[in-house]
Protein backbone atom coordinates (compact mmCIF):
# COMPACT_ATOMS: atom_id res chain seq x y z
CA UNK A 1 0.00 0.00 0.00
CA UNK A 2 0.82 3.54 -0.56
CA UNK A 3 1.09 6.72 1.23
CA UNK A 4 1.14 10.33 0.69
CA UNK A 5 4.10 12.29 2.18
CA UNK A 6 3.84 15.92 2.39
CA UNK A 7 6.04 19.09 3.74
CA UNK A 8 3.92 21.45 4.14
CA UNK A 9 4.52 25.49 4.37
CA UNK A 10 4.84 26.36 0.23
CA UNK A 11 2.32 28.57 -1.46
CA UNK A 12 0.83 27.25 -4.66
CA UNK A 13 1.78 29.02 -7.76
CA UNK A 14 1.34 28.76 -11.34
CA UNK A 15 -1.60 27.29 -13.80
CA UNK A 16 -3.32 24.02 -14.13
CA UNK A 17 -5.64 22.41 -16.07
CA UNK A 18 -8.86 21.00 -14.50
CA UNK A 19 -9.90 17.49 -15.55
CA UNK A 20 -13.45 15.51 -16.88
CA UNK A 21 -15.85 15.73 -13.94
CA UNK A 22 -15.81 11.84 -12.25
CA UNK A 23 -19.55 12.10 -11.38
CA UNK A 24 -20.54 12.83 -14.93
CA UNK A 25 -18.21 10.18 -16.59
CA UNK A 26 -19.39 7.77 -14.54
CA UNK A 27 -23.55 7.61 -15.44
CA UNK A 28 -22.54 8.53 -19.09
CA UNK A 29 -20.73 5.83 -19.45
CA UNK A 30 -23.51 3.28 -18.07
CA UNK A 31 -25.83 5.16 -20.55
CA UNK A 32 -23.53 4.11 -23.45
CA UNK A 33 -25.19 0.58 -22.36
CA UNK A 34 -28.51 2.02 -23.83
CA UNK A 35 -26.93 3.43 -27.23
CA UNK A 36 -26.75 1.50 -30.81
CA UNK A 37 -23.54 1.89 -32.44
CA UNK A 38 -19.88 2.72 -30.88
CA UNK A 39 -19.81 6.33 -28.54
CA UNK A 40 -16.48 8.03 -27.99
CA UNK A 41 -15.83 9.85 -24.51
CA UNK A 42 -14.01 12.42 -24.07
CA UNK A 43 -12.28 14.03 -21.36
CA UNK A 44 -13.04 11.28 -19.21
CA UNK A 45 -10.53 11.05 -15.87
CA UNK A 46 -8.49 8.35 -14.72
CA UNK A 47 -9.30 6.95 -12.02
CA UNK A 48 -10.06 3.97 -10.19
CA UNK A 49 -13.87 4.41 -9.95
CA UNK A 50 -13.63 4.48 -13.88
CA UNK A 51 -11.83 1.56 -14.13
CA UNK A 52 -14.16 -0.29 -11.59
CA UNK A 53 -17.39 0.22 -13.88
CA UNK A 54 -14.90 -0.03 -17.01
CA UNK A 55 -14.99 -3.84 -15.46
CA UNK A 56 -18.92 -4.02 -14.81
CA UNK A 57 -19.53 -2.40 -18.61
CA UNK A 58 -17.33 -5.45 -19.96
CA UNK A 59 -19.59 -8.17 -17.71
CA UNK A 60 -22.49 -6.51 -19.51
CA UNK A 61 -21.44 -6.78 -22.88
CA UNK A 62 -19.53 -3.75 -23.38
CA UNK A 63 -16.24 -3.55 -25.34
CA UNK A 64 -14.47 -0.33 -24.46
CA UNK A 65 -11.12 0.46 -26.06
CA UNK A 66 -9.00 3.20 -24.73
CA UNK A 67 -7.50 5.72 -27.60
CA UNK A 68 -4.36 7.40 -27.92
CA UNK A 69 -5.56 10.52 -27.08
CA UNK A 70 -7.11 9.25 -24.23
CA UNK A 71 -10.62 8.71 -24.99
CA UNK A 72 -12.93 5.71 -24.73
CA UNK A 73 -14.61 4.40 -27.48
CA UNK A 74 -17.53 1.91 -25.78
CA UNK A 75 -19.95 -0.07 -27.97
CA UNK A 76 -22.41 -2.52 -26.77
CA UNK A 77 -21.71 -6.11 -28.07
CA UNK A 78 -23.98 -8.46 -26.57
CA UNK A 79 -27.58 -7.76 -24.20
CA UNK A 80 -27.19 -10.96 -22.94
CA UNK A 81 -25.97 -10.59 -19.47
CA UNK A 82 -28.22 -8.38 -17.15
CA UNK A 83 -26.44 -8.90 -13.68
CA UNK A 84 -24.49 -6.49 -11.67
CA UNK A 85 -22.05 -8.76 -9.44
CA UNK A 86 -21.28 -7.88 -6.10
CA UNK A 87 -17.80 -8.09 -6.06
CA UNK A 88 -17.57 -4.82 -8.63
CA UNK A 89 -20.37 -3.37 -7.31
CA UNK A 90 -19.35 -3.32 -3.74
CA UNK A 91 -15.84 -1.56 -4.06
CA UNK A 92 -18.08 1.72 -5.79
CA UNK A 93 -21.28 2.86 -4.90
CA UNK A 94 -21.73 4.47 -8.17
CA UNK A 95 -21.94 1.16 -9.99
CA UNK A 96 -25.50 1.49 -9.53
CA UNK A 97 -26.25 3.67 -12.23
CA UNK A 98 -26.34 0.34 -14.27
CA UNK A 99 -29.79 -0.22 -12.87
CA UNK A 100 -31.55 2.46 -14.99
CA UNK A 101 -29.57 1.92 -18.53
CA UNK A 102 -30.23 -2.20 -17.90
CA UNK A 103 -33.86 -1.94 -17.10
CA UNK A 104 -34.59 0.64 -20.30
CA UNK A 105 -32.99 -1.24 -22.98
CA UNK A 106 -32.74 -4.66 -22.02
CA UNK A 107 -36.32 -4.55 -19.53
CA UNK A 108 -34.43 -6.76 -16.62
CA UNK A 109 -31.43 -5.87 -14.56
CA UNK A 110 -29.93 -7.78 -11.31
CA UNK A 111 -27.89 -5.37 -9.48
CA UNK A 112 -25.72 -5.92 -6.24
CA UNK A 113 -26.85 -3.81 -3.21
CA UNK A 114 -24.01 -1.34 -2.91
CA UNK A 115 -24.22 -0.86 0.72
CA UNK A 116 -22.79 1.82 2.73
CA UNK A 117 -19.75 3.38 3.11
CA UNK A 118 -17.94 5.54 5.45
CA UNK A 119 -20.04 9.17 5.01
CA UNK A 120 -23.45 7.79 5.76
CA UNK A 121 -25.81 4.54 5.11
CA UNK A 122 -26.83 5.44 1.92
CA UNK A 123 -30.04 3.84 0.95
CA UNK A 124 -31.51 2.98 -2.75
CA UNK A 125 -35.07 3.14 -1.63
CA UNK A 126 -35.79 6.14 -4.17
CA UNK A 127 -34.22 4.69 -6.64
CA UNK A 128 -36.62 1.54 -6.70
CA UNK A 129 -39.69 3.85 -6.17
CA UNK A 130 -38.41 5.65 -9.13
CA UNK A 131 -38.67 2.97 -11.59
CA UNK A 132 -41.26 1.13 -10.26
CA UNK A 133 -43.19 4.50 -10.87
CA UNK A 134 -42.01 3.56 -14.67
CA UNK A 135 -43.89 -0.09 -14.58
CA UNK A 136 -40.94 -2.44 -13.28
CA UNK A 137 -41.36 -5.17 -10.57
CA UNK A 138 -38.68 -4.64 -8.15
CA UNK A 139 -37.54 -7.50 -5.56
CA UNK A 140 -34.53 -7.11 -3.05
CA UNK A 141 -33.79 -10.56 -1.99
CA UNK A 142 -30.47 -11.84 -1.48
CA UNK A 143 -28.27 -8.62 -1.22
CA UNK A 144 -29.55 -8.28 -5.12
CA UNK A 145 -32.16 -5.90 -6.65
CA UNK A 146 -34.03 -7.69 -9.67
CA UNK A 147 -36.01 -5.91 -11.71
CA UNK A 148 -38.31 -6.62 -14.13
CA UNK A 149 -39.66 -4.20 -16.95
CA UNK A 150 -39.89 -5.92 -20.51
CA UNK A 151 -42.00 -2.06 -21.46
CA UNK A 152 -41.82 0.74 -19.29
CA UNK A 153 -44.13 3.18 -19.39
CA UNK A 154 -43.38 7.72 -18.67
CA UNK A 155 -45.20 8.48 -15.60
CA UNK A 156 -44.87 11.38 -12.74
CA UNK A 157 -42.33 10.15 -10.76
CA UNK A 158 -41.32 11.92 -7.83
CA UNK A 159 -37.73 12.04 -6.45
CA UNK A 160 -37.60 13.66 -3.12
CA UNK A 161 -35.95 12.01 -0.04
CA UNK A 162 -35.52 13.13 3.96
CA UNK A 163 -32.34 15.20 2.34
CA UNK A 164 -33.46 16.70 -0.88
CA UNK A 165 -33.11 15.06 -4.52
CA UNK A 166 -30.90 12.45 -5.19
CA UNK A 167 -28.21 12.77 -8.06
CA UNK A 168 -27.72 9.05 -9.26
CA UNK A 169 -31.74 8.57 -8.56
CA UNK A 170 -32.57 11.08 -11.19
CA UNK A 171 -29.78 9.57 -13.32
CA UNK A 172 -30.99 6.22 -13.14
CA UNK A 173 -34.74 6.75 -13.86
CA UNK A 174 -33.53 9.25 -16.79
CA UNK A 175 -31.48 6.24 -17.79
CA UNK A 176 -34.67 4.26 -17.26
CA UNK A 177 -37.12 6.33 -18.88
CA UNK A 178 -35.57 7.93 -22.36
CA UNK A 179 -36.60 4.73 -24.25
CA UNK A 180 -39.83 4.11 -22.28
CA UNK A 181 -43.16 4.82 -23.81
CA UNK A 182 -44.61 7.76 -23.66
CA UNK A 183 -43.51 11.22 -21.47
CA UNK A 184 -41.97 10.75 -17.97
CA UNK A 185 -41.66 14.15 -15.54
CA UNK A 186 -39.56 13.67 -12.58
CA UNK A 187 -40.74 15.81 -9.93
CA UNK A 188 -37.95 17.16 -7.25
CA UNK A 189 -35.44 16.13 -9.98
CA UNK A 190 -31.52 16.41 -9.00
CA UNK A 191 -30.19 19.43 -11.10
CA UNK A 192 -26.34 18.52 -10.19
CA UNK A 193 -24.23 19.48 -13.56
CA UNK A 194 -23.65 16.17 -13.92
CA UNK A 195 -27.08 15.20 -13.83
CA UNK A 196 -26.99 18.10 -16.98
CA UNK A 197 -24.55 16.82 -18.38
CA UNK A 198 -25.96 12.99 -18.86
CA UNK A 199 -29.35 14.80 -20.25
CA UNK A 200 -27.21 16.68 -22.65
CA UNK A 201 -25.29 13.93 -23.63
CA UNK A 202 -28.41 11.55 -24.34
CA UNK A 203 -30.14 14.14 -26.06
CA UNK A 204 -27.21 14.52 -28.58
CA UNK A 205 -27.49 10.56 -28.61
CA UNK A 206 -31.28 11.15 -29.99
CA UNK A 207 -33.04 10.89 -26.78
CA UNK A 208 -36.01 14.25 -25.69
CA UNK A 209 -35.13 15.27 -22.79
CA UNK A 210 -36.35 19.24 -21.46
CA UNK A 211 -36.48 21.37 -18.91
CA UNK A 212 -32.91 20.21 -17.80
CA UNK A 213 -31.53 21.75 -15.02
CA UNK A 214 -34.80 22.09 -13.74
CA UNK A 215 -36.27 20.89 -10.63
CA UNK A 216 -39.22 18.93 -12.90
CA UNK A 217 -37.20 17.37 -15.80
CA UNK A 218 -39.74 16.46 -19.06
CA UNK A 219 -38.54 13.31 -20.82
CA UNK A 220 -40.58 12.12 -23.97
CA UNK A 221 -39.64 8.07 -25.12
CA UNK A 222 -38.56 7.70 -28.19
CA UNK A 223 -37.53 4.39 -29.71
CA UNK A 224 -33.32 4.07 -30.21
CA UNK A 225 -30.40 5.96 -29.35
CA UNK A 226 -27.35 6.05 -31.64
CA UNK A 227 -23.37 6.26 -30.73
CA UNK A 228 -22.20 9.63 -30.78
CA UNK A 229 -18.98 11.87 -29.69
CA UNK A 230 -18.96 14.01 -26.46
CA UNK A 231 -16.76 15.77 -24.30
CA UNK A 232 -16.85 15.36 -20.44
CA UNK A 233 -17.82 18.71 -18.39
CA UNK A 234 -14.92 19.94 -16.56
CA UNK A 235 -14.55 18.74 -12.47
CA UNK A 236 -16.58 21.22 -10.32
CA UNK A 237 -14.88 19.32 -7.45
CA UNK A 238 -11.41 18.99 -8.05
CA UNK A 239 -11.73 22.64 -8.91
CA UNK A 240 -12.97 23.59 -5.84
CA UNK A 241 -10.12 21.31 -4.03
CA UNK A 242 -7.54 23.43 -5.89
CA UNK A 243 -8.85 26.62 -5.06
CA UNK A 244 -9.12 25.63 -1.61
CA UNK A 245 -5.47 24.44 -1.86
CA UNK A 246 -4.65 27.06 -3.43
CA UNK A 247 -6.04 29.53 -0.75
CA UNK A 248 -4.93 27.67 2.48
CA UNK A 249 -1.19 27.81 1.40
CA UNK A 250 -2.11 31.40 0.39
CA UNK A 251 -0.90 31.07 -3.05
CA UNK A 252 -1.79 32.47 -6.56
CA UNK A 253 -3.24 29.93 -8.91
CA UNK A 254 -4.90 29.98 -12.01
CA UNK A 255 -7.32 27.26 -13.07
CA UNK A 256 -7.64 26.17 -16.76
CA UNK A 257 -10.76 24.66 -17.89
CA UNK A 258 -12.08 25.85 -14.81
CA UNK A 259 -16.22 24.63 -14.34
CA UNK A 260 -16.58 28.11 -12.47
CA UNK A 261 -19.93 28.59 -13.55
CA UNK A 262 -20.97 25.57 -11.74
CA UNK A 263 -18.86 26.61 -8.91
CA UNK A 264 -20.98 29.71 -7.60
CA UNK A 265 -21.73 28.68 -3.99
CA UNK A 266 -17.62 27.33 -3.52
CA UNK A 267 -16.72 30.90 -5.29
CA UNK A 268 -19.11 32.90 -2.92
CA UNK A 269 -17.85 31.53 0.22
CA UNK A 270 -14.62 31.07 -0.61
CA UNK A 271 -14.77 35.19 -1.26
CA UNK A 272 -16.53 35.97 2.01
CA UNK A 273 -13.36 33.97 3.29
CA UNK A 274 -11.21 36.60 2.23
CA UNK A 275 -10.02 34.91 -0.75
CA UNK A 276 -9.40 36.57 -4.20
CA UNK A 277 -11.36 34.82 -7.05
CA UNK A 278 -11.95 36.07 -10.84
CA UNK A 279 -14.30 34.37 -13.12
CA UNK A 280 -14.15 34.59 -16.88
CA UNK A 281 -16.76 37.07 -18.11
CA UNK A 282 -19.14 34.91 -19.43
CA UNK A 283 -20.71 34.59 -15.28
CA UNK A 284 -22.00 31.06 -13.72
CA UNK A 285 -24.62 29.09 -13.08
CA UNK A 286 -26.39 29.09 -16.71
CA UNK A 287 -28.44 26.08 -16.61
CA UNK A 288 -27.62 23.77 -19.81
CA UNK A 289 -24.87 26.04 -20.89
CA UNK A 290 -21.28 24.85 -19.66
CA UNK A 291 -18.94 27.39 -20.57
CA UNK A 292 -14.97 26.82 -19.14
CA UNK A 293 -12.72 28.69 -19.20
CA UNK A 294 -9.45 30.24 -16.35
CA UNK A 295 -10.22 31.79 -13.34
CA UNK A 296 -7.38 32.50 -10.50
CA UNK A 297 -7.46 32.31 -7.19
CA UNK A 298 -5.21 34.48 -5.02
CA UNK A 299 -5.09 34.70 -1.08
CA UNK A 300 -2.15 35.84 1.60
CA UNK A 301 -3.35 32.89 3.64
CA UNK A 302 -5.71 35.00 6.07
CA UNK A 303 -9.03 33.05 6.06
CA UNK A 304 -12.02 34.67 7.57
CA UNK A 305 -14.39 32.45 9.72
CA UNK A 306 -17.35 31.57 8.21
CA UNK A 307 -20.66 29.49 8.10
CA UNK A 308 -21.42 26.93 5.36
CA UNK A 309 -24.52 24.93 5.09
CA UNK A 310 -24.16 21.92 2.31
CA UNK A 311 -27.07 21.36 0.22
CA UNK A 312 -28.42 20.05 -2.85
CA UNK A 313 -27.04 21.96 -6.26
CA UNK A 314 -26.84 25.35 -6.58
CA UNK A 315 -26.28 25.19 -2.95
CA UNK A 316 -22.88 23.92 -1.12
CA UNK A 317 -21.69 21.12 -2.63
CA UNK A 318 -21.55 18.20 0.28
CA UNK A 319 -18.00 17.00 -1.77
CA UNK A 320 -16.48 20.07 -1.16
CA UNK A 321 -17.62 20.06 2.97
CA UNK A 322 -14.08 18.12 4.28
CA UNK A 323 -12.00 20.53 2.12
CA UNK A 324 -13.70 23.46 3.74
CA UNK A 325 -13.48 22.09 7.18
CA UNK A 326 -9.70 21.96 6.39
CA UNK A 327 -9.39 25.42 5.48
CA UNK A 328 -11.56 27.19 8.06
CA UNK A 329 -9.67 25.31 10.65
CA UNK A 330 -7.36 27.87 10.25
CA UNK A 331 -9.62 30.91 10.17
CA UNK A 332 -9.32 33.92 12.35
CA UNK A 333 -12.01 33.01 14.57
CA UNK A 334 -14.85 30.48 14.80
CA UNK A 335 -16.60 28.96 11.53
CA UNK A 336 -19.77 26.49 11.47
CA UNK A 337 -20.26 24.16 8.59
CA UNK A 338 -24.01 22.22 8.95
CA UNK A 339 -24.23 19.19 6.37
CA UNK A 340 -27.79 18.49 5.23
CA UNK A 341 -26.83 15.91 2.50
CA UNK A 342 -24.99 13.28 4.11
CA UNK A 343 -25.26 14.59 8.09
CA UNK A 344 -22.69 11.63 8.83
CA UNK A 345 -20.07 12.86 6.88
CA UNK A 346 -17.22 14.10 9.21
CA UNK A 347 -15.08 11.29 9.25
CA UNK A 348 -12.35 13.63 8.79
CA UNK A 349 -12.77 15.57 11.56
CA UNK A 350 -10.77 13.46 14.47
CA UNK A 351 -8.10 13.24 11.46
CA UNK A 352 -7.74 17.23 11.09
CA UNK A 353 -7.98 17.64 14.81
CA UNK A 354 -4.50 15.23 14.72
CA UNK A 355 -2.82 17.82 12.66
CA UNK A 356 -4.03 20.20 15.58
CA UNK A 357 -7.38 21.88 14.40
CA UNK A 358 -9.86 22.39 16.65
CA UNK A 359 -13.22 21.21 15.40
CA UNK A 360 -15.75 19.49 17.17
CA UNK A 361 -18.98 17.58 15.36
CA UNK A 362 -21.98 17.10 16.94
CA UNK A 363 -24.51 15.14 15.08
CA UNK A 364 -24.74 17.26 11.63
CA UNK A 365 -22.39 20.11 12.74
CA UNK A 366 -18.90 21.19 13.17
CA UNK A 367 -18.17 23.90 14.98
CA UNK A 368 -15.02 24.72 13.81
CA UNK A 369 -12.33 26.98 16.28
CA UNK A 370 -9.58 28.51 14.13
CA UNK A 371 -5.87 27.65 15.36
CA UNK A 372 -2.94 29.74 13.95
CA UNK A 373 -1.42 27.34 12.38
CA UNK A 374 -1.57 22.87 11.88
CA UNK A 375 1.44 20.86 12.55
CA UNK A 376 2.10 17.71 10.67
CA UNK A 377 1.46 14.40 11.20
CA UNK A 378 0.28 10.40 10.37
CA UNK A 379 -3.21 10.69 9.35
CA UNK A 380 -5.91 7.66 7.55
CA UNK A 381 -8.02 8.61 4.80
CA UNK A 382 -11.24 7.48 5.42
CA UNK A 383 -12.96 8.44 1.93
CA UNK A 384 -12.38 10.42 -0.92
CA UNK A 385 -13.08 14.00 0.27
CA UNK A 386 -11.53 13.07 3.43
CA UNK A 387 -8.56 12.31 1.80
CA UNK A 388 -8.50 15.62 -0.48
CA UNK A 389 -9.34 17.86 2.89
CA UNK A 390 -5.94 15.29 4.59
CA UNK A 391 -4.00 16.94 1.64
CA UNK A 392 -4.86 20.48 1.80
CA UNK A 393 -4.61 20.47 5.74
CA UNK A 394 -0.55 18.83 5.11
CA UNK A 395 -0.01 21.26 2.13
CA UNK A 396 -0.11 23.96 4.82
CA UNK A 397 0.58 22.39 7.99
CA UNK A 398 4.06 22.94 9.17
CA UNK A 399 6.30 20.15 9.01
CA UNK A 400 5.44 16.48 7.51
CA UNK A 401 1.97 15.10 7.43
CA UNK A 402 1.80 11.36 6.06
CA UNK A 403 -1.18 10.35 4.81
CA UNK A 404 -2.35 6.41 4.97
CA UNK A 405 -5.53 4.49 2.69
CA UNK A 406 -4.40 6.47 -0.27
CA UNK A 407 -6.51 4.62 -2.40
CA UNK A 408 -9.11 6.46 -1.80
CA UNK A 409 -8.07 9.56 -3.31
CA UNK A 410 -7.07 7.56 -6.56
CA UNK A 411 -10.86 7.30 -7.18
CA UNK A 412 -11.66 10.75 -7.59
CA UNK A 413 -8.74 12.44 -7.92
CA UNK A 414 -6.19 11.72 -11.07
CA UNK A 415 -2.75 12.11 -10.16
CA UNK A 416 -3.47 14.88 -7.51
CA UNK A 417 0.10 14.56 -6.61
CA UNK A 418 1.62 15.52 -9.80
CA UNK A 419 -0.85 18.25 -9.94
CA UNK A 420 -0.10 19.91 -7.12
CA UNK A 421 3.77 19.36 -7.36
CA UNK A 422 3.40 21.22 -10.52
CA UNK A 423 2.08 24.43 -8.41
CA UNK A 424 4.94 24.49 -6.14
CA UNK A 425 3.54 21.69 -3.53
CA UNK A 426 6.05 19.09 -1.80
CA UNK A 427 3.88 16.08 -1.76
CA UNK A 428 4.90 12.58 -3.20
CA UNK A 429 3.95 9.05 -2.97
CA UNK A 430 6.15 6.36 -0.60
CA UNK A 431 5.57 2.60 0.27
CA UNK A 432 4.23 2.16 3.53
N1 LIG B 1 -30.85 9.05 -0.44
C1 LIG B 1 -31.88 8.31 0.08
N2 LIG B 1 -32.43 7.34 -0.71
C2 LIG B 1 -32.01 7.08 -1.98
C3 LIG B 1 -30.95 7.86 -2.50
C4 LIG B 1 -30.38 8.84 -1.71
O1 LIG B 1 -32.31 8.52 1.21
O2 LIG B 1 -32.57 6.17 -2.64
C5 LIG B 1 -30.23 10.11 0.39
C6 LIG B 1 -28.74 9.86 0.63
O3 LIG B 1 -28.53 8.96 1.70
C7 LIG B 1 -28.25 11.25 0.91
C8 LIG B 1 -29.09 12.10 -0.04
O4 LIG B 1 -30.24 11.32 -0.35
O5 LIG B 1 -28.52 11.62 2.23
C9 LIG B 1 -28.40 12.50 -1.33
O6 LIG B 1 -27.79 11.37 -1.91
P1 LIG B 1 -27.64 11.20 -3.49
O7 LIG B 1 -28.50 10.07 -3.95
O8 LIG B 1 -27.84 12.51 -4.17
O9 LIG B 1 -26.13 10.75 -3.63
P2 LIG B 1 -25.54 9.83 -4.78
O10 LIG B 1 -26.29 10.07 -6.03
O11 LIG B 1 -25.41 8.45 -4.30
C10 LIG B 1 -23.82 11.52 -5.76
C11 LIG B 1 -22.32 11.64 -5.89
C12 LIG B 1 -21.71 11.85 -4.52
C13 LIG B 1 -22.29 13.14 -3.94
C14 LIG B 1 -23.82 13.05 -3.89
C15 LIG B 1 -24.48 14.32 -3.42
C16 LIG B 1 -21.81 10.28 -7.80
C17 LIG B 1 -21.13 9.08 -8.35
N3 LIG B 1 -21.80 10.42 -6.48
O12 LIG B 1 -24.07 10.40 -4.92
O13 LIG B 1 -20.31 12.03 -4.75
O14 LIG B 1 -21.78 13.33 -2.64
O15 LIG B 1 -24.34 12.73 -5.20
O16 LIG B 1 -24.14 15.37 -4.23
O17 LIG B 1 -22.31 11.10 -8.54
C18 LIG B 1 -18.03 11.92 -4.22
O18 LIG B 1 -17.79 12.21 -5.41
O19 LIG B 1 -17.14 11.92 -3.33
C19 LIG B 1 -19.39 11.56 -3.84
C20 LIG B 1 -19.68 10.91 -2.72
Amino acid sequence: MEKMVIEGGYPLNGKVRVNGAKNAALPIMAACLLLNGTSKLKGIPELTDVATLCKILNELGTDIKKCSDGSLDITVKSEKNIIAPYDLVRTMRASICVLGPLLGKRGMAQVSIPGGCSIGSRPIDIHIKGVESLGAKVEVRDGYIFATGEKLKGSDVYLGGPYGSTVLGTCNIIMAAVLAEGRTIIENAACEPEVQDLANFLNKAGANITAIGENNLVIDGVDKLNGIEYEIIPDRIEAGTIMIAGAITGGNITLENDASCYLASVIDKLREAGVDIKVPDFGMNIPGSVKSGECTVKSDGNIKPISITTLPYPGMPTDMQAQFTALLSIANGTSIITERVFPHRFMHVAELNRLGANIRNDDAIAIIKGVSSLSGTTVMASDLRASASLIVAGLAAKGVTEIRRLYHIDRGYERLEDRLTSLGAKIWREKE
